[in-house]
C-alpha cells in the first residue's frame, strides 16, 4: 500500500455507511492501492448517532453536521452514503473544498441537480465516483469480455430485471426511497438494471415505460400517508447500436431478495446472470455438436481478476461488501491518476437521464428519447 495518506469522511452509517467503511478497511489488505486511507471522520444526522457509528466503525473523529466534515482539513474524500436528496448539496460543497467525492447511487434526486454535479466536478477538476457496485463483479467483467470478443455474436437483445420484496409489506414505512423526488423503484433499483445495461450493450437511445403505485399509501409520523412514487415499473429500450430490451424494476416482488438479473442475446450465443447467485456466469454459444449443446456455468476463480485477490482457490464465493471494496480500490487507483473513474459523474448522469426518460413515458404515455430529456 502506498504512503501518502488519504483521509476519508464517510456520511451515513447506515447499509451503504457500513459498507463503504468495510470496503476502506479491507482495501489495504486485499489490494496494493496507491494511497492509504485514513478513516477521519463520520458525521450522521446527529452527533450521537455519528459517535457511536464511529466507534464502532473505526472513525478518528465524529460529527452531526456533514457541512464540519466536508470542512475539515483531514478530510481528503467524503463518502456519501447518506439519503438521496443530500447527496447533490454534499457533493457540490466537497468540490468546492477541492475533495473528491464517492457518491452512492442514485447520483441526485433530479436530472437538473445532477448536472450541477457533473459540472461542479468538471468545474474544480476532482474525482467523482458513483457507487454502481454490482458493475465491479468479476464474473460481469468477464461477460463484458465475452461479449468484446465476439463470442455470443452481434448484440441483440438485453432483458433485465431488478427485483426485491423490502417494500412487499404495505405497512412497510415511508423513507427516503419513497420520496418524490429521489425516490420510486426507478431511482432506487432501476437504476442498477440500467447501469449493467449500459455497461454490456451501451446507451440507450429511446424508451416507452409503464409504472404503477400499489400500496397507495404508507405510515409516517404516526399516521398513513399517501405514496407518490411508482412501486414497479417496466420498460421497453432501444439501444443506440440497434438491440433492444426490456427492463423492470420491482420493490415489491413477494421471494426476490436481490433478482438482479439478465439475459443478453448475441446473433451468436446468449449470457445470462443473476446477482442471487453472482459469482456464476451463464454462457451459451452455437456450434456444439448436435444433441451436445446447452449453457455452461463459468463459476468465478482467479482466472476472473480481481477475485485472486481476495481468495487463491476457485469457487470460494466473493460477497456484497467484497464488490464494494473493489469499488474501492479502482477509486484509489483514480485518485492517484493511475485509471479513468467509472462510474464516473457524467456516466452516472446519463442512467439517471434513462430512468427520466422512462418515469416520463410512464406519464405521458409516449416514447420518449432519452437525449431529449
Ligand atoms: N450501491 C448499492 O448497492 C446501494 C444499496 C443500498 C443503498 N444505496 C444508496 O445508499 C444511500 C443510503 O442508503 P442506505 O440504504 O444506506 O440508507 P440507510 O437509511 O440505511 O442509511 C442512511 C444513513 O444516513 C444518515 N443520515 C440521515 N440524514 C442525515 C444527515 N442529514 N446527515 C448525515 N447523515 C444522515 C442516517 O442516519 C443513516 O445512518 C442511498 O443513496 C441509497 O440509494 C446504494
Amino acid at each position: 500500500m502506498g504512503t501518502k495518506r488519504l483521509g476519508i469522511g464517510l456520511v451515513g452509517s447506515g447499509f451503504m455507511g457500513r459498507s463503504h467503511a468495510f470496503a476502506f478497511n479491507a482495501v489495504g489488505q486485499v489490494f496494493d492501492p496507491p494511497l492509504r486511507p485514513a478513516l477521519a471522520m463520520l458525521a450522521d444526522r446527529d452527533t450521537e448517532i455519528a459517535a457511536a457509528a464511529a466507534g464502532a466503525l473505526g472513525f478518528e473523529r465524529a460529527v452531526g453536521d456533514w457541512r464540519q466534515l466536508v470542512d475539515d482539513p483531514s478530510v481528503d474524500l467524503v463518502a456519501i452514503a447518506a439519503p438521496n436528496r443530500f447527496h447533490k448539496p454534499i457533493a457540490l460543497a466537497a468540490f468546492e473544498a477541492g475533495k473528491h467525492v464517492y457518491c452512492e447511487k442514485p447520483l441526485a434526486t433530479s436530472l437538473a441537480d445532477a448536472r450541477a454535479m457533473v459540472e461542479a466536478a468538471e468545474r474544480f477538476g476532482r474525482i467523482g465516483l458513483v457507487g454502481f457496485n454490482y458493475l465491479k463483479n468479476p464474473i460481469i467483467t468477464l461477460a463484458r469480455e465475452v461479449v468484446a470478443a465476439g463470442e455470443i455474436g452481434a448484440l441483440v437483445a438485453f432483458r433485465g430485471i431488478h427485483a426485491e420484496d423490502y417494500m412487499m409489506d404495505p405497512d412497510a414505512p415511508h423513507s427516503f426511497r419513497t420520496e418524490p423526488e429521489g425516490g420510486g423503484v426507478l431511482m432506487d433499483l432501476g437504476s442498477h438494471i440500467v447501469s449493467l445495461a449500459r455497461h454490456l450493450v451501451g446507451p440507450i437511445e429511446e424508451v416507452s415505460a409503464m409504472a404503477a403505485t400499489v400500496h397507495e399509501s404508507r405510515p409516517a409520523d404516526g399516521m398513513r400517508r399517501p405514496v407518490p412514487v411508482e412501486d414497479h415499473g417496466h420498460l421497453v429500450a432501444r439501444f443506440k447500436n440497434g438491440a433492444l430490451g426490456a427492463l423492470s424494476a420491482n420493490w415489491l416482488a413477494p421471494g426476490r431478495t436481490m433478482q438482479l438479473e439478465f439475459e443478453l442475446t448475441g446473433t451468436r450465443g446468449t449470457i445470462a446472470f443473476n446477482q442471487e447467485r453472482f459469482n456464476e456466469l451463464q454462457v451459451y454459444a452455437a456450434g456444439d455438436l448436435p444433441g451436445r449443446g446447452g449453457f455452461k456455468t463459468i463459476v468465478a476463480g482467479p482466472d476472473t481478476p480481481p477475485y485472486g485477490n481476495f481468495c487463491p482457490a476457485p469457487g470460494h464465493q466473493l460477497g456484497f461488501n467484497d464488490l464494494k471494496t473493489i469499488e474501492v480500490a479502482h477509486l484509489l487507483a483514480a485518485i492517484a491518476g493511475d485509471v479513468a473513474p467509472s462510474p464516473d459523474f457524467s456516466e452516472a448522469y446519463e442512467i439517471q437521464r434513462t430512468i427520466a426518460a422512462a418515469l416520463r413515458s410512464a406519464t405521458e404515455r409516449t416514447w420518449v428519447t432519452v437525449a431529449d430529456c
